[in-house]
């Protein structure tokens, strides 16, 4: 590994640093692999950015950096080979509230969202929190990856101008769904003349080198009218906590719409945080690569661990930083608190719609990683004794 980009073997304390993940459990001693941010520092262009920020000393209300929609652009051409022009980005300050105004933005036209379980939570609440109905389509286990199930969604009922709500690659399973898939989704979509937002926030965390990201909305021209393509560098450069995330609305009514829903309530993202995401989409690839191949480390070395532990079934993850086990088999009625007790903090599958499955932050020192993996054999073994 090239230090002079990274040293994710050795990240920083984040203890006493106000930090959520570890906050949680601070005094506890309990390893927090939960929430989904990383343990790294973020790339070197990006702290070199904050550094300057920090000095510069004036953090007033903040426009987005001359150029940025424009470089997203290029960006976008380059990565996902989809052309979109920077007049369709809509800055926003997190994705969690961009699925909720896209929500908004829909309501009265959609009689209900679509989403497949298991899902990030938000997903959840989303659609509820306008009172839109939900309709929940579980993914389907083939192979050993968990994909969309046609069968299902092509006896589910639907109205003209319902929400498919896609997560691409998928939070917690961590399936990149392949062009093949996309297609048919598609199809099946404007047959029945839905809007699709695809939720990408983990585009860039593709763990094998031999996957590409593929938007939807590149696919096709008649979808891409009716999508809403949520993105950000949040998670891949691990700037989270500085809130610039994106839509990209190629439909101009439907951009209006969008920009009305928020109006009002969704602050622009701060200086900062603009500063922080250019930076990084500039000049962070080097460092991107560089910790994809250490990501990849870390699942395959947990994926072997975890194979091992009798009543565990995990699920290696095609991208994200997240591992989805199948915790199922494991003789206890709580497995979350089970692991939790035995000094693994892991996020609860019963929040994802799925109870009795765990997911498993990879976003840490291999170091780190090793102990917590430690901690839960030792904690199965307690179990089923050999
Ligand atoms: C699929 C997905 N969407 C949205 C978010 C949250 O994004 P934000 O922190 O920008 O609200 C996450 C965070 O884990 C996520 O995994």
């Amino acid at each position: 590994m090239n230090e002079f980009i990274a040293d994710f073997d050795n990240p920083p304390i984040r203890i006493g640093t106000s930090s959520l993940k570890w906050g949680r459990y601070e005094g506890s001693g309990v390893i927090p692999l939960w929430v989904a941010d990383m343990d790294f520092k973020s790339p070197p262009c990006v702290l070199n950015q904050a550094k300057i920020s920090a000095e510069h000393g004036n953090f007033g209300y903040g426009r987005p950096p001359t150029g940025f929609a424009e470089r997203i652009a290029q960006r976008s051409e380059k990565l996902y080979k989809w052309k979109i022009d920077p007049s369709w980005v809509v800055w926003l300050p997190g994705m969690v509230c961009a699925l909720n105004v896209t929500c908004r933005t829909l309501l009265g036209e959609s009689s209900q969202a679509i989403i497949q379980t298991p899902i990030y939570p938000p997903f959840l609440s989303a659609s509820r929190n306008f009172g839109m109905p939900l309709a929940k389509v579980p993914l389907v286990l083939k192979k050993n990856r968990f994909t969309i199930d046609f069968d299902a969604l092509s006896e589910l009922k639907t109205n003209a101008g319902d929400l498919f709500m896609l997560c691409h690659p998928h939070n917690p399973v961590g399936t990149l769904f392949t062009e093949n898939e996309l297609r048919l989704l598609i199809e099946w979509s404007l047959k029945r003349n839905l809007y699709l937002c695809s939720d990408e926030i983990h585009c860039d965390l593709v763990l094998e080198k031999e996957l590409r990201h593929i938007p939807p909305a590149s696919l096709d021209q008649e979808i891409a009218e009716r999508t809403i393509t949520l993105m950000a560098p949040s998670k891949t450069f691990n700037i989270a906590g500085f809130g610039c995330s994106f839509a990209v609305i190629q439909n101009p009514a439907l951009r209006v719409k969008f920009k009305k829903a928020a109006k009002g309530i969704v602050p622009d993202p701060p200086a900062m945080g603009f500063l922080l995401a250019d930076a990084a989409y500039r000049e962070g690839e080097p460092w991107r690569m560089e910790l994809l191949k250490y990501l990849k480390g870390n699942r395959d070395f947990a994926m072997t661990q975890l194979s091992r532990m009798d009543g565990l079934l995990p699920h290696s993850p095609q991208a994200t930083y997240l591992l989805w086990i199948d915790a199922r088999s494991l003789p206890t009625s709580n497995p979350h608190q089970f692991f939790e007790e035995n000094g693994v903090g892991l996020s609860d599958g019963r929040d994802f719609d799925a109870p009795g499955f765990l997911r498993l932050n990879l976003g840490c020192s291999r170091k780190l990683l090793k102990v917590a993996l430690s901690r839960m054999k030792s904690a199965c073994q307690k179990l089923s004794p050999q």
